[in-house]
């Protein structure tokens, strides 16, 4: 693990941070992922020094989420980082591999594998994620600012189904299906990551 544990002063400064980077609704969702991250750490049992880290992962998970595409390949270049092997180009996708990048030069001290990790799967998931991948991706889509029907049956999914075994991965396989159905239904291109995702999920035991 890290040295650091994010203190409560770290948290406050980067909360700080996202409301004068993003765009307010944009910052109260980052901050609302960032208590969803810290409820649902609790529930699944996480230690109680892991979950300042997620909680910074949630605070940064869209620092680059406004940025346009065109912006963002640019700073993949820039950092020699390949894109997506599936063209899968856009900001809503690229944005979960450059807010690493733009943490890594403004906020280097939470530059580190805990918080990095969760942030590069939040949008498209991947197969084999670990359970702070997992977390992240479902509170970014179950925050209760989120008033899409979709998210709302989803959160009310996953609270209904707390004392269930196998409830966070339930919940994040009914997410991923929801998206690919989603991106199908309005004709969109779907990242390859979300498939290997839902496919490992749903080839598990229970699911
Ligand atoms: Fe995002
Ligand atoms: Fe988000």
């Amino acid at each position: 693990m890290s040295d650091h544990i994010p203190t409560e002063n770290d948290i406050q400064y980067l909360r700080e941070a996202v409301r004068r980077r993003l765009s307010p609704p944009r910052a109260e969702h980052s901050v609302s992922v960032e208590l969803e991250c810290a409820v649902i750490a609790r529930i699944e049992g996480m230690g109680e020094d892991d979950i300042p880290f997620l909680r910074v992962a949630g605070l940064l998970h869209d620092l680059t989420r406004e940025v346009p595409a065109d912006e963002q390949i640019r700073m993949c270049n820039e950092h020699k980082l390949p894109l997506p092997s599936d063209g899968v180009l856009s900001a809503a996708v690229l944005h979960q591999v450059t807010s690493p990048l733009l943490i890594a030069s403004d906020y280097p001290e939470f530059a580190v594998p805990e918080v990095l990790e969760p942030i590069r799967t939040h949008t498209t998931g991947e197969a084999g994620m670990s359970k702070a991948q997992k977390i992240l991706f479902l509170a970014d889509m179950i925050e209760p600012k989120r008033k899409h029907s979709a998210c709302r049956n989803m959160r009310t999914y996953y609270y209904t189904h707390t004392q269930e075994e196998g409830n966070l991965d339930r919940s994040v396989l009914l997410t991923l299906k929801g998206t690919v159905s989603h991106l199908l239904e309005s004709g969109s291109p779907v990242s390859l990551k979300t498939v290997k995702a839902y496919n490992d999920l749903c080839g598990k035991p229970g699911q």
